[in-house]
Formats: structure tokens, C-alpha cells, sequence
């Protein structure tokens, strides 16, 4: 990398790892955390760029939510979010640039949703939770090996929820696969693969896509694979990880990049907002990163955000029993006799392990993002909060899993050398209960209400899909 103006700094993350793990001291399990119960839940949400709206029109189809308080460093952004709030009884406190902590310290104020650019997840969420609120934050939940840490220690030490929204776990097959892998379908795990594989080049590059093109920014000053979670949280949920298993070790592999630098250098000939870009060098094109669990099983995790192969998430388990697999589709079964099912045998095996989230829920959440995931991801959270129960997803898995983004990045720049991955649960995990209650076994009851203007509910989302 010498000789570009991007050479990236890597720090020791042994050494950093050691030193927390050293003197880390569990002060509250979160694992299984019940927080008293609130009725209405009363949300603030910093970064109203793409994803921030979207999770606002979630959330206001859910019962006993308000809106109350809304950020963004560009007051355009919540200018345009507030359409999606009209012919509606929620008013929220409006922040604007360097407020998102009178957000995070507003009264009246349960739960904060973190939807900035992922570097500025961790310390906005710890922020919210020393103010006393739960947060609920985009992926990944942190950047770097410290920031994983101070979220996990501040969580514990404030009591506070912090859950990452990892909404692919909640897209049907998703939800089925990890019920099959509950009730025994694949018998022991063995092995998942899944990926972000999906070309951003035009989003990457687009100069108005996402705020400060921050994306591209990241493809530059970092390696390794910088997006895991979609990934990696289905198959950590069907493998129990933090729950009977968890992480152990990783290497991580990169190809060259072939493409984006040779965009940045030809854009910027062209016109001159591209010059910051030009001569950088640029994460590889394709990482492949490679876990084992300290149970004995295996991961392979791969992200490619430039190449224009079809859009696939891989999400593949194999088990002593049988198999599952997403993408490419259309999705596949085998239930152990080395072939995969035909399309009768996979709609009843579909059937019979469809989880109760999924019958309840399933057709009232469908018309929302990423296959109906997001409203489904955030109907359950607000159930949980309003019935004091635990959230789907914990500190300890938002940590481990966002903790591929600075070890992978460790091992590319080091040969592709091993690297352990840190038990955030200072060994909890052999002993914490499972989370993600897709048979809803406690609480369900919140209702999803329509927009009160339907008709005009379906012209916004025209509109924001137009701009999007
Ligand atoms: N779960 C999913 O399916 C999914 C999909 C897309 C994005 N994401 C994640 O969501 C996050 C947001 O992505 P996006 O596409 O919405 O990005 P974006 O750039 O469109 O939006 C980010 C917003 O944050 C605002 N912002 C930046 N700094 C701020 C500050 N200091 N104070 C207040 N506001 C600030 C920006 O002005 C912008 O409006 C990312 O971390 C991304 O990884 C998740």
C-alpha cells in the first residue's frame, strides 16, 4: 500500500483484546435481559438519510409507538421525513447538526434508533444508553475492537438494551431455517455459508445516494469485509452462537480490487467532485472470511460490493441431517438423502416449520423492505419492550458479529493470519438462553394499525422508492 495516500493503520488486536479481556468483569448478564415493561413506547431517531425514514414507516405502523424526537445533520433530510408523518398524531422535537445528544438526553424519550453511517453507531449508542435509554442501532453496531467492547460494557453497566437490527434473520426462509435448526431438522449444525454479495458500484459512486458518499469513503480507508452481518446473522442464529456455542477464530482472504479505483481515477478526470477519490486504493473486490465456533463448526462469509454478479446472500446450513439454501434461488431442501427435495415435499416441510412470528405476522408485515424483514424486525421489538421481555437479539451478539469488520480487516492485512475472536460473554455462552421467541411463547398482543390516510401512505412510498 506505500505510496498511495491511503495507507491504512492497523492496530494490535491481541493486544488490545487481551487488555479488555483482562479486565473485563460481566457486570449484568444481557443475555435473556428483561427491562420493566413500557407501555407506549417513545422513540427518537438520529439519521434520516435512506434507512432512518424507512424505519420510521415501520414504527408508525406499529400500536403504542410515538415518534418523538427526530436528527439529522441536514435539515432537508428531516424536512422530507416529516411528509411521512402528516395526516399523523406524533409530533416530534426536531435536532438538527451537532444536537444528537439532546436527542439521546430528551425526557421523554424510551428507545433511540441509530441510523447514521455505521462508524457513528457505537458512540451514539453509548451515548443513549449512559442517558438511560435502549437503543436499537443499523449494522453493523461498531467499527472498531474497542468500540465492540465499550458497547458490550456499557449495556451491562447501565442496563440498558442495546439491539442490533439485523433484519435478514426475519425474511420467511430465514425464519424457517432457523426453526428447523431448533427443532432438529439439520440434527447438529455443521457448517453455514452466507454473504452480502450485491453490486453498490452505482450507489457507491452516486453523489447523492448516501450522505458525504461515506460508503465509498469506508471502501477506501478500510479492508476486510466491512459489511457481515447480513450475513453472518442467520447462520449465527440457527448455530446458537452466544448461546451454547460462539465464535472462536477467523482468517479472512481478499482479492485485489479491479474495479473501483479504476472508476475513482476515470470519474475524476471527468468532473472534479471525484478528485478526493482518485488515486486511492480500495478494499478488494470479493472477501472471503472463514470462522470456527469453539463447538467445531464452520463459517464462510464472503462480501462483494462491486462486481456485477447477481445479488446473493448465499445463507446456506448443513447439518448431519439435512440442508437448507437460500440463494441463488430458488431456496432449497434436503433432508438427508443426498438430493434436494421436490417442490411438494418443500412446501410441506415450509408448513410445518413456519414459526408462529411468521403465521401471525407474516401477511400484515410482507409489503415492508427487505421481504417484509424490517416491519417484522421492529414489530417484535416494540412487542418485547411493552411486555418487559428480551429483545431478539443482544449486546453480545451485536458485538461478536460487528467484530468481523476490524478482524477480518487485521487478518488481510496479515497474510491472512488467524485471529481470535474475543467471548464478549466472558463465558456466559455456554450456559445463556436462546433468544429470537419466533414461536412468541410470551407476548404478540401489539396490533400493527394502518396509516390514517392509506391513500396517501401509498403516494409517499411512490415518491421516497422515486428518490431512492
Ligand atoms: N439493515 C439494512 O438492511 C440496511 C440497509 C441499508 C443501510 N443500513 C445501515 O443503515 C445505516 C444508514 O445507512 P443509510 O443508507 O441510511 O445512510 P445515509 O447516508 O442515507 O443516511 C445517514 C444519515 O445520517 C445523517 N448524519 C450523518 N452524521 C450525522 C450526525 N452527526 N448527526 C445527525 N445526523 C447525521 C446524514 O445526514 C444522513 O441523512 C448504515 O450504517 C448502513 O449500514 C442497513
Amino acid at each position: 500500500m506505500t505510496g498511495t495516500k491511503n495507507e491504512i493503520e492497523q492496530p494490535d488486536l491481541n493486544e488490545i483484546n487481551a487488555s479488555y479481556a483482562q479486565s473485563h468483569e460481566q457486570h449484568h448478564n444481557m443475555a435473556g435481559f428483561r427491562a420493566p415493561k413500557i407501555d407506549t413506547v417513545r422513540v427518537g431517531i438520529i439519521g434520516m438519510g435512506n434507512r432512518g425514514p424507512s424505519h420510521l414507516r415501520t414504527l408508525i405502523q406499529i400500536e403504542n409507538v410515538e415518534i418523538r424526537g427526530l436528527c439529522d445533520k441536514n435539515p432537508a433530510k428531516i424536512d422530507e421525513t416529516l411528509n411521512y408523518l402528516e395526516n399523523t398524531d406524533h409530533d416530534p422535537v426536531l435536532y438538527s447538526d451537532g444536537e444528537w445528544k439532546k436527542l439521546c438526553e430528551q425526557d421523554d424519550i424510551d428507545l433511540v434508533v441509530v441510523t447514521t453511517p455505521f462508524f457513528m453507531h457505537a458512540p451514539m449508542s453509548i451515548y443513549a444508553m449512559t442517558q438511560g435509554k435502549h437503543v436499537a442501532t443499523e449494522v453493523p453496531a461498531a467499527g472498531t475492537m474497542e468500540e465492540c467492547w465499550e458497547i458490550v460494557q456499557t449495556a451491562e453497566a447501565t442496563q440498558r438494551h442495546l439491539m442490533m437490527l439485523e433484519n435478514y434473520s426475519y425474511m420467511p426462509f430465514q425464519l424457517r431455517m432457523i426453526n428447523m435448526a431448533r427443532k432438529g431438522f439439520f440434527g447438529e449444525v455443521v457448517h453455514g455459508d452466507g454473504a452480502y454479495n450485491t453490486s453498490k458500484m452505482k450507489n457507491n459512486f452516486g453523489k447523492t445516494m448516501y450522505s458525504d458518499m461515506w460508503w465509498l469513503r469506508q471502501y477506501a480507508n478500510r479492508r476486510g469485509n466491512i459489511y457481515p452481518t447480513h450475513g453472518i446473522g442467520p447462520i449465527c442464529q440457527c448455530m446458537d452462537i452466544n448461546r451454547g456455542d460462539r465464535l472462536d477464530y477467523l482468517v479472512s482472504v481478499e482479492s485485489n480490487d479491479f474495479l473501483m479505483a479504476k472508476r475513482a481515477n476515470g470519474l475524476a478526470e471527468q468532473d472534479s467532485h471525484f478528485a478526493e477519490f482518485a488515486g486511492l486504493e480500495y478494499r478488494g473486490n470479493m472477501n472471503t472470511t472463514v470462522l470456527r465456533t469453539v463447538e467445531g463448526r464452520t463459517i464462510v462469509l464472503q462480501h462483494d460490493a462491486t462486481t456485477p454478479s447477481p445479488h446473493n446472500m448465499i445463507h446456506g446450513v448443513y447439518g448431519t441431517k439435512g440442508a437448507a439454501l437460500y440463494d441463488p434461488a430458488p431456496p432449497r431442501i434436503a433432508n438427508g438423502d443426498h438430493k434436494w427435495v421436490d417442490a411438494d415435499e418443500f412446501a410441506e416441510i415450509e408448513e410445518r416449520y413456519t414459526p408462529e412470528i411468521f403465521r401471525k405476522m407474516g401477511d400484515l408485515t410482507k409489503s415492508s423492505g427487505h421481504g417484509g424483514s424490517d416491519l417484522l424486525m421492529d414489530w417484535h421489538l416494540i412487542d418485547c419492550l411493552r411486555n418487559g421481555l428480551p429483545l431478539d437479539q443482544d449486546v453480545y451478539d451485536a458485538a461478536s458479529w460487528s467484530a468481523i469488520v476490524p478482524l477480518s480487516q487485521w487478518s488481510v492485512l496479515n497474510r491472512s493470519n488467524s485471529i481470535d475472536i474475543p467471548d464478549f460473554t466472558a463465558g456466559a455462552w455456554e450456559s445463556n438462553p436462546k433468544n429470537m421467541d419466533i414461536e412468541l411463547e410470551n407476548g404478540g398482543a401489539t396490533t400493527r394499525i394502518t396509516s390514517k390516510d392509506e391513500s396517501a401512505d401509498d403516494v409517499l412510498t411512490k415518491q421516497w422508492k422515486a428518490n431512492h
